[in-house]
């Protein structure tokens, strides 16, 4: 049985790397993160980001090795991300997983990088977890998983435009905040009060449950020009009340997560919500959801922030169930955008 998983993740912004014991001891857990490349552009840019993950793999490769007192003769399998994320950026990923596969005659599993946030919070839950409503809330993705175990998920909800993280990073960038969004306006929130400005809070009609940030983001954005669409939105540092603005946002944003989460896991009888992606760092989402969950009986899973963000942890994880469930594959692997 393969017990030792090597987990290889490159699919945005984050060149990092695993080794996971038996899906859940992590003995190493490498992240070479490119924020600071990508921060003066406002978002991830492609070239660079593929430039990045080719300096960056094979050193993040040797110290995940390293960091795990492991050789490599010593891993079973090698997991990598092969979907969804950048093309280019996957290549780099899947390019290196092959080549040790090869040479080391080992045996290669793909991973769903969406599936590996979603395990990130059981992989460190010590009882069972399953089955339960998995929100994923990242830059790329804002979705609710009915998960029955590790590789048996199924999607019942999504975002119909923006992701939440994608709010949090453009809303960011209206108020003069650093990229990425997320932690710039929660701790901006800190200082505001959530309660000021009414901002909407989508709820999808006829009792669907798929959830919407356009609407929120615009909305910002007219409150900053003084509800006058055609008026220049002011300088960062023209905006009075920033503090406000980000708390109320926030506060929009966390209700427009957990609302619809609540209501699909009691409706289906789940007694468990996972938060996980990003956002799922976001401090007033934990508790907002922790909340309200408590309230009518449902427990919640977080993943520590650290396996919130990308991480080849949860990929070495994941992996080591794939390969449990015969899903290895061959070098004819291939990596996909969606
Ligand atoms: O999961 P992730 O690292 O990458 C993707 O797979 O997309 O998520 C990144 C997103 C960014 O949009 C970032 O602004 C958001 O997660 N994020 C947060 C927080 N920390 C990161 N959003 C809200 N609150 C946070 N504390
Ligand atoms: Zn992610």
């Amino acid at each position: 049985m393969s017990n030792l998983i090597l987990g290889i993740e490159s699919s945005c912004d984050e060149t990092a790397a695993a080794v996971v014991r038996g899906g859940r001891e992590v003995l190493s857990s490498i992240i070479a993160s490119q924020i600071a490349e990508h921060a003066p552009f406002g978002g991830v840019v492609p070239e660079i980001a593929g430039r990045s993950h080719v300096r960056a793999i094979l050193p993040t490769i040797e110290r995940a090795l390293e960091e795990a007192k492991v050789d490599l003769s010593e891993i079973d399998a090698i997991a990598v991300t092969t979907r969804p994320g950048l093309i280019g950026s996957l290549l780099v990923g899947l390019s290196a997983a092959k080549g040790l596969a090869y040479s080391r005659g080992l045996p290669l599993v793909a991973v769903d990088h969406i599936e590996a946030h979603a395990y990130a919070a059981v992989m460190e839950a010590n009882d069972d977890a399953y089955p339960n409503l998995t929100l994923v809330a990242s830059g790329g993705h804002t979705a609710l998983y009915e998960v029955r175990s590790p590789i048996d998920l199924t999607r019942v909800a999504e975002t119909r435009d923006d992701s939440a993280g994608e709010a949090f990073d453009k809303v960011a960038h209206l108020l003069g905040l650093p990229y990425p969004g997320g932690p710039s306006i929660s701790r901006l929130a800190q200082s505001g009060d959530p309660k000021k400005i009414a901002f909407p809070r989508y709820r999808a009609k006829h009792g669907g449950t798929d959830f919407s940030f356009s609407g929120l983001k615009t909305a910002v954005l007219y409150y900053l020009r003084g509800q006058d669409a055609l008026a220049k939105t002011p300088a960062p540092d023209a905006i009075p009340n920033r503090a406000d603005v980000a708390a109320s946002f926030q506060a929009a944003a966390v209700d427009a997560l957990v609302a619809p989460s609540l209501e699909y896991a009691t409706r289906r009888g789940l007694g468990t919500i996972a938060v996980v992606g990003g956002v799922a760092s976001n401090l007033r989402l934990r508790e907002s959801m922790q909340l309200r969950a408590a309230e009518v009986g449902i427990r919640c899973l977080f993943p520590s922030p650290i396996y919130c963000t990308d991480n080849a942890a949860m990929i070495a994880g994941l992996g080591w169930h794939l390969v449990r469930a015969g899903r290895a594959a061959d070098l004819a692997l291939d990596a996909s955008a969606r």
